[in-house]
């Protein structure tokens, strides 16, 4: 049995074929979803779906890259979202300086993570965390203002000695369709060293889409794809990569 721990279901690319891939998944024995909203809309949508579909389960949070969607009216209905029981993270949320490097709006992201940090240990939910080539300030502000509160760095692209001193929060590294690809640069390493109870499996779909889909839309029954190579990679088998990760799934999210 697998989780896919983050994606994106709600994304247009699957409005003409939902239940289908859905289906696909199931039949892959991917049971559960977690599909993460960017902006206020989205994280309405993945609550609407799962409220919709036993497999899914969602996450609601405001992206670094959609600050703009961020207004003093924010945090009240993302908690109002969260009270929906399937509701069972918050975010993603987190810092994004690939495309940002104006200094004051990075300021301005931090500043919103924060806020959401806050959020998240109020209604005490675990946190979804994105962090595109911004592993420095990601790593201090978990580490100054993420005390008493659990999460993921999802999609983990950062160091092996940033990946340790996550490790040393208890939080998890989330792995996707990258470490599958043939410029993985560091990640099989940091897969190798990283204690089992810390792994997450994930596809971002519809991004991302691991090795042999690499290129095509991404959908949660190609997590079992990044399982694979999880397995090969650490020397365990698949069906001990889907139960630890699975298990590790539940204790994070407790779905
Ligand atoms: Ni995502």
């Amino acid at each position: 049995m697998f989780i896919d721990t983050h994606c994106h279901l709600e994304d247009e690319n699957f409005s003409a074929d939902r239940a289908e891939v859905i289906e696909r998944a199931k039949l892959s024995g991917v049971e559960r979803i977690i599909n993460f909203g960017s902006t206020l809309k989205s994280s309405e949508a993945v609550t609407e779906l799962a409220k919709n579909f036993s497999e899914l389960y969602a996450g609601v949070g405001i992206h670094p890259e959609e600050i703009d969607d961020f207004d003093a009216n924010t945090c009240a209905r993302l908690a109002e979202l969260a009270a929906v029981k399937k509701v069972v993270a918050i975010g993603e949320i987190g810092l994004d300086y690939h495309w940002e490097k104006d200094p004051s709006r990075r300021l301005i992201q931090q500043k919103i993570f924060v806020a959401q940090l806050d959020l998240a240990r109020q209604l005490n939910l675990p946190v979804c965390v994105h962090d595109r080539d911004a592993h420095a300030d990601t790593l201090k502000i978990l580490q100054t203002e993420a005390r008493g509160l659990r999460g993921v760095l999802h999609c983990y692209s950062g160091s092996l000695e940033t990946a340790r001193e996550v490790f040393k929060l208890d939080w998890f590294i989330g792995v996707d369709g990258p470490l599958t690809f043939k410029n993985s640069a560091k990640l099989p390493e940091i897969v190798k060293a990283a204690p089992r109870d810390r792994i997450l499996i994930e596809t971002d779909a519809p991004y991302l889409a691991p090795v042999p889909h690499r290129g095509k839309r991404n959908e949660p029954a190609y997590v079992v794809d990044v399982a694979k190579k999880l397995a090969e990679l650490r020397n365990e088998t698949l069906d001990e990569v889907g139960a630890y990760t699975s298990a590790n799934a539940k204790n994070l999210y407790g779905l």
